[in-house]
């Protein structure tokens, strides 16, 4: 008997933590993980609050996950969920319709300025960047101005599938077959650790407006992160956002931002660019929009570009969505997360978090091991000075029961925003153990 169809017999019968671990290691393919990575070791089987157990009972803090915004078994999100299963789970969107995508469109028209008031639904990240791009080259061609150069940071991440890697330009999105988008790629002017300096606003502004002159191909749109999450834990000097969309109009581009991780309270607003009272013309938030209990991601797009396509002409409509955008038990997942973020004021709880989080470690920056300690919200990073540093913390954060992100030569810690100020005390306790007893600092 092979090894494999051995592990089906068994795993039919014996379900003892070895074994757990052992069919996890010869069936699951484990997304952007290096072969040698043994995720079974953390094998993760109950959440409450922003508490995480695995199967030998170990408890953690998880500051790793981006997408849990409001922590594990919420009842507050899973009741409503399990009610809309009961009652009625969704049905293809170009069929029909059904109530909670209606409540969850105007409830996102209403948070946000009143121009983006029309929202196409996808599943993930990635896919709304997909639509995000589709759109907007679309606009061009309903309003007869064809228009198909992107403009984005080269270190920018906007997802795995074919068109969101070809506009980036970091090592590990490079596709075998090269980049399907016609994209100008912005280098950082600048170390990440300087990158939120005042100073750099100008150098930053100018690369982005050289980007954008090419009369031959004009811009269709400008797409970026307003804080670059996976491409190095990059902050920008404030300001970066409103002069950007400065130059989008003087260029007669549009400005897609991608806020999957930055929307709904993560970096102390609802929404990253109303740190700038600004309006983007195509918005894409994703993680925080259902917490995490159910994939759904929003493309929101300035009703003026919705209303061009009329001019379709193969529809006459957005030739766009999967048999499952709008699916009616994710989005009443979203409207119970909303309605808890704003109860429970995360945006103001993240901010006031993030700022002792900042204040607490920013002395250990410059020491050892630690290049920069910076942040936005609940998104609180500590760049070091290896990769390998980064890792060597990583593990020793989780052996002490705390579950940290690596982006590079970054540690990112990201606690669900309802987590109190003992869960921060505890957070910070076991940095600062790891700190000193890792001979960081
Ligand atoms: C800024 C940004 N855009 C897009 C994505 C892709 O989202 P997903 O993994 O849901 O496809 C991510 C994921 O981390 C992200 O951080």
């Amino acid at each position: 008997m092979s090894n494999v169809s051995a592990m089906i017999k068994k795993s039919e019968v014996d379900y003892s933590t070895e074994k757990i671990q052992e069919r996890n290691n010869i069936f699951v393919c484990h997304p952007w993980s290096p072969m040698n990575t043994n995720h079974s070791k953390l094998m993760l089987f109950r959440g409450k609050g922003y508490r995480v157990w695995d199967v030998n009972g170990k408890s953690y803090i998880d500051c790793c996950s981006l997408n849990s915004t409001c922590g594990y078994a919420n009842d507050d999100i899973s009741k409503p969920i399990y009610q809309q299963l009961l009652k009625f789970h969704g049905i293809d969107l170009s069929l029909a319709s059904n109530e909670p995508v209606g409540e969850l469109s105007e409830k996102l028209a209403s948070l946000l300025p009143k121009e983006l008031s029309r929202t196409l639904f996808v599943n993930s990240g990635s896919e709304g960047v997909e639509a995000a791009i589709f759109i907007a080259a679309s606009y061009w061609e309903q309003i007869e101005q064809p228009r198909y150069r992107l403009v984005s940071f080269a270190d920018g991440y906007h997802g795995s599938t074919f068109g969101a890697r070809s506009i980036s330009q970091l090592p590990r999105i490079v596709q075998p077959f090269g980049s399907l988008i016609s994209s100008t790629y912005v280098q950082l002017p600048a170390a990440s650790k300087d990158m939120r300096k005042p100073e750099l606003l100008a150098s930053l502004l100018e690369k982005f407006e050289k980007a954008l002159k090419n009369e031959e191909q004009p811009p269709m749109a400008v797409i970026v992160e307003p804080f670059l999450n996976v491409g190095g834990s990059v902050q920008f000097p404030v300001g970066f956002l409103a002069g950007l969309r400065k130059l989008c109009d003087e260029a007669g581009a549009l400005l897609i931002l991608d806020e999957v991780f930055t929307a709904y309270a993560r970096t102390g607003k609802m929404f990253a660019f109303e740190h700038e009272s600004i309006t983007p013309d195509i918005l894409v938030s994703s993680k925080g929009l259902a917490g995490g209990y159910m994939p759904i991601t929003a493309v929101t797009m300035k009703e003026k570009i919705h209303a061009t396509f009329d001019k379709d002409i193969h529809i006459g409509g957005v030739r766009y969505g999967h048999t499952t955008s709008g699916h009616a038990v994710a989005c009443v997942a979203a409207l119970a997360t909303l309605d808890l973020i704003e109860r429970e004021n995360l945006c103001e709880r993240a901010e006031l978090f993030g700022k002792q989080l900042i204040s607490e470690f920013s002395v250990f920056a410059g020491r050892g091991d630690i290049i920069d300690v910076r942040g936005i919200g609940l998104i609180f990073v500590i760049e070091m000075s290896s990769y390998e540093m980064c890792s060597k913390f990583k593990f020793l954060a989780q052996e002490k029961g705390l579950l940290v992100r690596q982006s590079g030569v970054t540690i990112k810690v990201v606690p669900p925003l309802i987590v109190d100020s003992q869960g921060i005390e505890e957070i910070s306790h076991i940095i600062k153990l790891c700190l000193e007893q890792g001979g960081f600092i």
